[in-house]
């Protein structure tokens, strides 16, 4: 039995934008959105199943085989789920089925179906619909389903041959909601920044030289499935020394070694909620003096960033705060020469410094809402969520610098709420100065 309060929220939210469709299209409008399918691994095994975050985002429903129909004022029910039906015999196999009875109990839909039902119900829910909010092109079979079922929805009006509805964009639409979280989103956010910082704190005691990068990589999984969180958000980076300066690498199969440091991005997810945190630290616990003055570089560019984040500022000027707070750190340790704005201007300093500041967070570490390109001024609002990540990283091949620097890679993350009086850092509980960090390493594993 699903909590009644995880039910009202659900319901609350498709509500919501049950309304909101109604304003957007001024129609009959109809929203159809599919689950995620299972994926094979390979053999008779599957990648663990991921609901969509579109539709968890809608349902807090995760099975698969469902499709979900909105449709603002009808009057036998405006919110509908198809689903699989129970069966004895799956279910001794593949664990509960909530069955279209236990969707309308447990999880609030209007009314719910069978997934055999699609078929024969499909035209008439479309009848008369204006605006379709489907995305199409994600799902060959079902967009050649949707195809039919509007030809029949047509051809069941009797009216000759009325119009087609116009193809809303869904995602667009869904995604403006998505990017600003609740107080139960939040909930859930603060908890997945707190389990991911767990996991690195665990990582910077129990590093040392000789350790493997995937040793690393166990215990921040083993901290993250110890309060709850199965599985990391997305894969995780624990890179050595000139590993770091691989902006993807997870191989992580190499041996730490005195005198290096180490990147660590790792998050778990908790709940469908991402968390996204990356620390770099000595791997013998005490920062050098070169790895010290690059990493305090990075460490300001950040906290000049996350100055930017509050509600009426501009989304782009924590990205243009952090370049500007780099390469005036890089100027002042020799790595770059000549003047800020042409360096910026020319973007020079890409050779150290070649990715963005953030994302957006949310059900999916890259989360939706207004891409960072988009020419419209966005301004942030309370309840965004973002992370802010600037780096330096110095890879050997780089022959502009001296041999020196090569070899760090350095890039400081943490997850950052916008808040009414201007944000809030959810992944604090991370150690992130040089003092913290030394002082974690020195205390070593409890
Ligand atoms: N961990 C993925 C990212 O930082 O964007
Ligand atoms: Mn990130
Ligand atoms: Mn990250």
């Amino acid at each position: 039995m699903k909590m009644q309060t995880d039910r009202d929220v659900y319901r609350r939210r498709r509500q919501n934008i049950l309304k909101a469709l109604v304003k957007h299209a001024h129609k009959r409008s109809v929203l159809i959105l599919c689950a995620a399918t299972e994926k094979v691994r390979n053999g008779d095994c599957e990648y663990p199943y991921r609901q969509d975050s579109d539709f968890w985002y809608l349902t807090g429903f995760h099975e698969p085989d469902a499709v979900l129909v909105l449709i603002p004022g009808r009057t036998e029910g405006q919110s509908l789920l198809f689903c699989r039906q129970r069966d004895k015999e799956r279910e001794l196999w593949d664990g509960h089925r909530a069955g279209p009875q236990g969707a309308v109990d447990d999880y609030g839909f209007d009314q719910a179906f069978a997934m055999e039902q699609l078929e024969t119900l499909m035209p008439g829910l479309l009848r008369g619909c204006e605006a379709l909010y489907y995305r199409p092109g994600s799902r060959t079979r079902f967009d050649m389903q949707m195809w039919r079922w509007l030809r029949e929805a047509q051809q069941q009006q009797r009216k000759g041959m009325a119009p087609l509805p116009r193809i809303e964009d869904r995602d667009s639409f869904l995604h403006q909601y998505r990017m600003i979280k609740s107080e139960e989103e939040l909930h859930i956010m603060r908890a997945a920044a707190d389990i991911s910082a767990r996991g690195h704190v665990r990582a910077m005691r129990e590093c040392s030289p000789g350790r493997m990068e995937y040793q690393l990589e166990a215990s921040i999984l083993h901290e993250f499935a110890l309060h709850g969180a199965r599985h990391p958000a997305y894969n995780s980076i624990v890179g050595g020394g000139e590993n770091a300066c691989v902006l993807h690498y997870t191989e992580n199969k190499d041996q730490l070694k005195d005198g290096d440091l180490v990147l660590i991005d790792a998050g778990c997810e908790l709940d469908h909620y991402a968390a996204d945190i990356t620390r770099t630290f000595p791997v013998n616990g005490r920062f050098t003096k070169n790895q010290r003055a690059l990493y305090e570089v990075v460490l300001e560019a950040q906290q000049a960033a996350i100055a930017c984040i509050a509600p009426g500022l501009p989304w782009d000027g924590f990205h243009k705060a952090a370049v500007q707070s780099l390469v005036e750190g890089l100027l002042r340790l020799g790595l770059l020469k000549g003047k800020p704005d042409q360096i910026i201007e020319e973007k020079l300093y890409r050779q150290f410094y070649m990715h963005g500041t953030g994302h957006w967070l949310g059900l999916d570490v890259h989360d939706v809402g207004v891409n960072w390109g988009d020419e419209s001024p966005l301004l942030f609002e309370p309840g965004m969520t973002l992370t802010v990540e600037p780096g330096i990283y110095i890879a050997s091949s780089n022959k502009d610098v001296d041999s020196c620097w090569h070899g760090m890679g350095i890039r400081i993350e943490d997850d950052v709420l916008v808040t009414q009086g201007g944000c809030e850092v959810m992944t604090k509980a991370a150690p992130k100065t040089v003092e913290e960090i030394e002082a974690v390493m020195a205390e070593g594993s409890p």
